[in-house]
């Protein structure tokens, strides 16, 4: 090590242990290096002290749209990309990427996380932690944990019985660790009672003991409550700088409670982070151009073609009227992203991807204005003399953002009528949802023919939504968060906690768990997606490698005339479970590249954790011997093939029941 604990001073140990200022590591006295932290998961947001502004950098598509993607290599292309802006600008370590699972579509910042699902998000953020940190900067996998609303974020306690923190809230954490990153960050929330920067059991015996996590633990900004007990519980770096936080741990060293040696063992983890931020090779390896045509790649890979009656996209031609509302750029608070692009206007994109074949001209009353009694009137007439007509509905990042949830999962008023009066006039209205979560679509979708969810994809949205409407990219999303009919089907309907404790009584059962069990019906099911490309699925084989390990393939072919991506998933069910458990839960999924008319054969892979429930009394990941059915579908509610396999370990293995 060139950094040595040694040569420092207890007192210049003690101050390394919380931030020199907002963002920056403390030095110790100049001995060692400075490090740089800065947001955020969809981009570059750095202050710049000297100008007194944010950098500006490539506003990435939100984290939402990259889940929507199901894809590892462009989660990967993602991260890669954010970290040339990183280096360029001068930031060492990226505060990204949050992997809060989905708990409710009001959690105002479900745009910054993947999924409702543990494992299609800790795949994704693993591949986006790789990417970003091949470049030589560092991340921070976040909010460690059970930080799923924004209502009371700082006080109220995430109240989680152990096998629904092990099964729903913890998994996602544990799969992206393997992509080690520099940092974990740990939540403002209490978790059962204590806070997360204080939870010995959450940092230390699972964390690091268990997951075996090497990296520094730091705070969410302002998440310490008492230096000296979170430096107890495990917790490395505090920040930012706060003026009491050396002397709370002064004082705990003095009364003894805290130990010269576990002060040196937290020394030491940012010793090592500072070695690894001078080691690693840092070479930027985009232009700044090259980094919008990322962006735009990323947006194309996770826009999802919810609907499309009369096969209405792409579009053939002809008259088109834009109308609606245009906020695409991503949700707001500290992931907000200032880039200097500037977009060419829907319109001018759509005209340059449809070419002679169409006549796009833009609703008279504007895309962003709301419209006027009178202006809906022209508007309409508008729409009916027009063959088609693309609305562009959502929210913006006042609507979703950190530091509040949702009202509600309806669009606004204004834009529902919009979409029911214009589907009044005119059979061919394509809406486009410009968005962070889930939107309550029930209103208006059977009015329309056609929905496209575009998330909030950043700079490069409009180019591809365009590139999308005019066939010129196949579209292959899939949704990482089930759509529900309404407010109230969803797990924790319009309860926001108590202002004291949030209880997650609906355990394990959350997203498509929780459909499922209840046999609700859903607006969207989780891993829906439609193509431009048909695909057939045949052929299911189950290799078995040993007891537990198995190897499912299948076979994929695009019926169609046009070459796409298809996401396929194979979900597991436990059929004669001893415990309640999920109808399916999601263990594999692969994104392939299909040409028209041809075959691909995929392998899913399937260990023991595929089959496994958390055991209580066991205090471990268990597998039960019994049946299990193996389920390949292109959505959790469109299963294609079915397979069985019996368990069968030996009685030793075996609890007795
Ligand atoms: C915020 C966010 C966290 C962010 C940090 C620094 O409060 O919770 O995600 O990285 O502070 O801005």
């Amino acid at each position: 090590m060139k950094y040595d604990v040694k040569n420092l001073t207890l007192e210049e140990k003690m101050k390394l242990l919380t931030g020199k200022n907002s963002w920056e590591l403390e030095t110790a006295n100049g001995k060692l290096p400075s490090v740089f932290l800065s947001d955020g998961p969809h981009g570059l947001r750095m202050w710049d002290a000297e100008k007194r502004e944010t950098k500006k950098a490539t506003a990435m598509p939100n984290i939402v749209v990259v889940a929507n993607s199901w894809d590892r290599e462009l989660a990967y292309l993602d991260g890669a990309t954010i970290a040339d802006d990183c280096i360029e600008k001068g930031a060492d370590v990226l505060l990204a990427p949050g992997v809060n699972i989905k708990r409710t579509p009001l959690c105002g910042r479900n745009f910054e996380y993947f999924s409702e699902d543990p494992y299609l998000a800790g795949t994704l953020a693993k591949a986006y932690i790789e990417g970003v940190q091949s470049k030589g900067v560092g991340t921070s996998l976040k909010h460690y944990c059970a930080n799923n609303r924004e209502y009371d974020r700082f006080y109220q306690s995430s109240e989680i019985d152990e096998r629904t923190l092990r099964e729903i809230y913890l998994p996602a954490f544990e799969i992206a660790l393997t992509a080690q990153p520099w940092t974990v960050m740990c939540s403002y929330n209490p978790i059962n009672g204590v806070w997360a920067s204080e939870n010995k059991w959450l940092l230390t015996d699972i964390l690091r003991n268990e997951f075996a996590f090497d990296g520094v633990i730091v705070s969410d900004w302002g998440a310490v409550h008492n230096s000296w007990k979170a430096v107890k519980a495990g917790l490395d770096l505090e920040m930012p700088y706060r003026d009491k936080a050396y002397e709370e741990i002064k004082d705990g060293y003095e009364k003894g409670y805290l130990t010269e040696e576990e002060i040196d063992a937290r020394v030491q983890k940012i010793l090592e982070l500072m070695e690894k931020v001078e080691n690693d090779k840092k070479v930027v390896a985009t232009t700044k151009e090259e980094r919008h045509e990322n962006a735009v790649k990323v947006a194309h890979g996770g826009i999802v073609l919810l609907k499309n009656e009369d096969n209405l996209l792409p579009l053939k031609g002809g008259n088109i009227l834009l109308n609606g509302t245009l906020e695409y750029m991503g949700g707001g608070g500290s992931a907000f992203v200032q880039t200097d692009y500037k977009p060419r206007s829907l319109k001018e994109e759509l005209a340059s991807a449809l070419g002679e074949r169409a006549r796009v001209s833009v609703s008279n009353f504007g895309m962003n204005s709301e419209l006027s009694l009178y202006g809906a009137r022209n508007a309409y007439q508008d729409a009916y003399e027009k063959d088609a007509v693309i609305l562009c509905v959502g929210n913006n990042a006042h609507i979703e953002s950190e530091s509040h949830d949702r009202a509600g999962i309806r669009l606004s008023c204004t834009q529902e009528d919009l979409i029911l009066n214009t589907a009044k006039v005119n059979k061919n209205v394509i809406v486009v949802i410009f968005a962070g979560s889930a939107i309550d679509v029930s209103p208006w979708v059977d009015k329309v023919k056609t929905v496209l969810f575009a998330g909030f994809s950043g700079e490069g949205t409009l180019q591809a939504v365009a590139d999308i409407i005019a066939g010129k990219v196949n579209p292959s999303g899939k949704l990482s968060e089930t759509f529900p009919l309404c407010l109230s089907d969803t797990p924790t309907g319009d309860t926001r906690g108590d202002g004291f404790v949030d209880c997650y009584q609906e355990g394990v059962f959350v997203g498509y768990r929780w459909y499922d069990k209840y046999e609700k019906a859903v607006a969207f099911p989780f891993g829906h997606g439609l193509s431009y490309a048909s695909f057939e699925y045949s052929d299911l084989e189950i290799c078995k490698k040993s007891e537990t390990d198995y190897e499912v393939s299948y076979t994929v072919t695009n019926t169609s005339r046009v070459d796409g991506k298809e996401v396929s998933q194979v979900y597991v069910r436990d059929v004669f479970a001893m415990v309640t458990r999920p109808n399916k839960e999601l263990k594999g999924f692969e994104k392939t590249f299909i040409k028209a008319g041809e075959s691909k054969r995929v392998t899913i892979t399937l260990n023991a954790r595929s089959f496994a429930y958390y055991s209580i009394p066991l205090k471990k990941w268990y597998v039960e011997n019994g049946d299990f059915e193996i389920l390949v579908g292109a959505s959790s509610r469109d299963i294609r093939l079915t397979g069985k396999l019996k368990i069968e370990l030996p009685e030793n293995e075996q609890v007795t029941h």
